[in-house]
């Protein structure tokens, strides 16, 4: 009696820990959310942002490791014209920790955020109007660029990532790169993630590059998206890009059904899907135990499969994709083997 006991409490322990870099599985938060607009045109970020963090602190209670905020989830996507975009937009400094650092002068909603962060003790992933002071010649003629930016605090509450949003989708007020950034980040439970925004999903660059080129085998996403049937809905080009490239794929989405904008899940690549929502409650926040990806194998794979198709005269082969798909579902086979969980909640 007194072992089964010691026995019980074991695993509970064990299962409410974060993740670490040995554990197969981590723990994963998608909010989808419905932003709260300003009555009198006054930027709804602090409010939003206050939102935020009761969500920070729910996903706290179930060691959460990395939680991820919808595209234009601070701000709604009813922005103002460029030259009001100040109040709604931030600074956005690399390696500073807003929460106890101080000078830089940074949102509010972002002091608060690194704060929540690291008294959650989780890597938060919130998307943002970013300013940028320029005053060299190939400024916009206000003197900043702005950007739709991905901001990714870790578990101290330090900005450790920004991406920029490559493919802008009718957002006026927002600059982008010349050249598309590549951005990933690792984090202290042995995960690389990459990251990219909404309409960027449907490019090449640079989703596909993080993929099949920087081989990263998780990607956290935010979107506003605007579903339409039959096969364009959010959750249905969640899974299909989740499942086509075989990666873990945390996505959350912008909650307001008059635009058909709703939709957000945890995928698992091949193995489905962890959970979904279309947000039938409004706000809501879909928490998942994620499995670890091997990315040593699928980089096997994929070298396995480019030694192919250079083994022959002719570099471009029809049966190449034919061939790539063959040798992810050996990777599979090979998954299904390894000793993992088999109680998810599989939507
Ligand atoms: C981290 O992940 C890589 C492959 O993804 C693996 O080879 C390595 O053993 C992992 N490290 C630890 C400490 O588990
Ligand atoms: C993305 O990959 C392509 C090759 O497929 C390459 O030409 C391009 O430069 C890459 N983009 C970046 C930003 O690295």
């Amino acid at each position: 009696m007194q072992l089964h006991c010691v026995c019980l409490l074991a695993i509970i322990q064990l299962s409410c820990q974060l993740s670490t870099p040995e554990a197969d599985t981590y723990k994963a938060a998608v909010v989808e959310f419905s932003p709260r607009v300003s009555n009198n045109n006054d930027s709804p970020i602090d409010e939003n942002s206050k939102r935020y963090v009761s969500f920070i602190q729910q996903a706290a209670a179930s060691e959460v490791d990395i939680i991820v905020f919808p595209e234009d989830g601070m701000t709604t996507i009813d922005l103002p014209e460029r030259e009001k975009m100040d109040a709604w937009s931030t600074l956005i400094p690399l390696n500073y920790n807003p929460c106890n650092q101080h000078h830089i002068a940074v949102h509010e909603a972002l002091k608060r955020i690194s704060c929540a962060a690291r008294e959650g003790k989780m890597y938060v992933v919130i998307n943002i109007a970013e300013k940028l002071p320029c005053d060299g010649e190939r400024c916009p003629e206000d003197g900043k660029f702005l950007f739709n930016c991905q901001a990714i605090f870790d578990r101290q509450g330090k900005i450790i990532a920004k991406y920029r949003k490559t493919h802008l989708f009718k957002e006026p007020q927002f600059d982008i790169l010349q050249t598309p950034e590549i951005i990933t980040f690792d984090t202290d439970f042995n995960v690389t993630f990459g990251t990219f925004i909404c309409f960027d999903m449907l490019f090449k660059e640079p989703a596909l590059n993080l993929t099949r080129i920087h081989h990263v085998t998780d990607i956290v996403y935010s979107t506003a998206w605007f579903s339409e049937l039959p096969f364009f809905t959010a959750i249905q080009s969640q899974s299909e890009w989740a499942y086509s490239e075989n990666v873990n794929f945390l996505a959350s989405g912008y909650h307001k059904p008059q635009l058909a904008s709703f939709g957000s899940g945890i995928y698992l690549g091949k193995k489905g899907i962890a959970k979904a929502t279309i947000g039938e409650m409004g706000d809501e926040i879909l928490i998942a135990d994620v499995p670890k990806k091997n990315r040593k194998l699928l980089t096997e794979n994929i070298k396995g499969a480019l030694r192919w198709k250079y083994q022959g005269k002719s570099a471009e082969h029809i049966h190449d994709e034919f061939r790539r798909k063959r040798s992810e579902q050996t990777e599979l086979e090979g998954e299904r083997d390894s000793n993992l969980p088999s109680d998810f909640n599989v939507w």
